[in-house]
């Protein structure tokens, strides 16, 4: 892998991917849709690598979105199948190499035998420590966002909560994984300029990148060019950096 021009010691605390463009890269090779998500999980397997490798700490995949379910049954029935599938054969390597596998979305709505599947992964690396994985799979930001503010009622209903106590970090504190940083990096393969619902709450200040690359056509290389453009860039956060501030300082009293 060729990290020339990365600095290491800003990389990335996390970098979450909307993998797209699996169906476009199979139609136009006239090949079913299925045959590009199948291709396209060999380029996730090549991207956890390069992320382990580098030693970035979260990278989060949007795997299946909750308005995914609106295809041909034929080809949610064949995500599902693949998605399970590539847990299965995956999470032995992933266990070894010390990743963390996490998931992120109603975890309760899908197929029974794909739910046992990621709950026996996220139970055997649970005390992992290298690059935590988070798989969005049946994601949707706004049902996150949903979800926390009805978890909030519910403690206001309970008396634990007064409505006034209601604040940013305490919504924080009820989304799927509280501890999950917000992505410093966003990366969009397809070429779409939207967003679907992704992360709504967590990319507020997160810097986007969007490449033409259908995602079976991505790679190593690209993210580390994705990596490259991220540091040339000067996050504010809403501040005006005072002269001769190292660019991004001070952010973190922001967030
Ligand atoms: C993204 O690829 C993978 C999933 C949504 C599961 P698409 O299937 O959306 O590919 P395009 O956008 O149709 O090319
Ligand atoms: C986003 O891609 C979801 C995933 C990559 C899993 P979509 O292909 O579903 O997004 P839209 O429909 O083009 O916005
Ligand atoms: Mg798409």
């Amino acid at each position: 892998m060729d990290t020339v021009g990365i600095d290491q010691s800003r990389l990335p605390r996390h970098i979450a991917i909307i993998m797209d463009g699996n169906g476009r890269w199979a139609e136009s090779r006239g090949l079913f849709r299925i045959e590009g998500h199948c291709r396209g999980e060999s380029i996730a397997h090549e991207v956890v690598e390069a992320c382990g490798e580098l030693g970035i700490g979260h990278l989060t995949l949007y795997t299946f979105s909750a308005e995914n379910w609106r295809r041909s049954g034929e080809e949610v029935q064949a995500l599902m199948h693949l998605i399970e599938t590539v847990a299965r054969r995956q999470i032995e390597g992933l266990h070894r190499r010390g990743v963390r596998v996490n998931v992120l979305g109603r975890l309760h709505e899908l197929p029974c035998s794909l739910r046992e599947e990621l709950e026996r992964d996220m139970a055997l690396t649970r005390h992992n420590c290298g690059l935590r994985l988070n798989l969005a799979i049946n994601y949707g930001g706004r049902a996150e966002i949903a979800d926390a503010a009805r978890r909030l009622a519910e403690r206001v209903a309970r008396g634990e909560l007064l409505p006034a106590e209601i604040n940013e970090e305490r919504l924080r504190e009820e989304l799927y994984d509280p501890t999950l940083p917000d992505p410093d990096l966003l990366i969009r393969t397809g070429g779409e300029m939207r967003i679907s619902n992704f992360l709504l709450w967590e990319i507020a200040y997160s810097e986007i990148w969007v490449t033409q690359t259908l995602w079976p056509d991505f790679g190593a290389a690209e993210l580390l060019q994705a990596i490259r453009d991220y540091q040339a860039r000067e996050r504010r956060f809403g501040a005006v950096p005072s002269r001769g501030e190292p660019v991004g300082a001070g952010a973190g009293l922001l967030l």
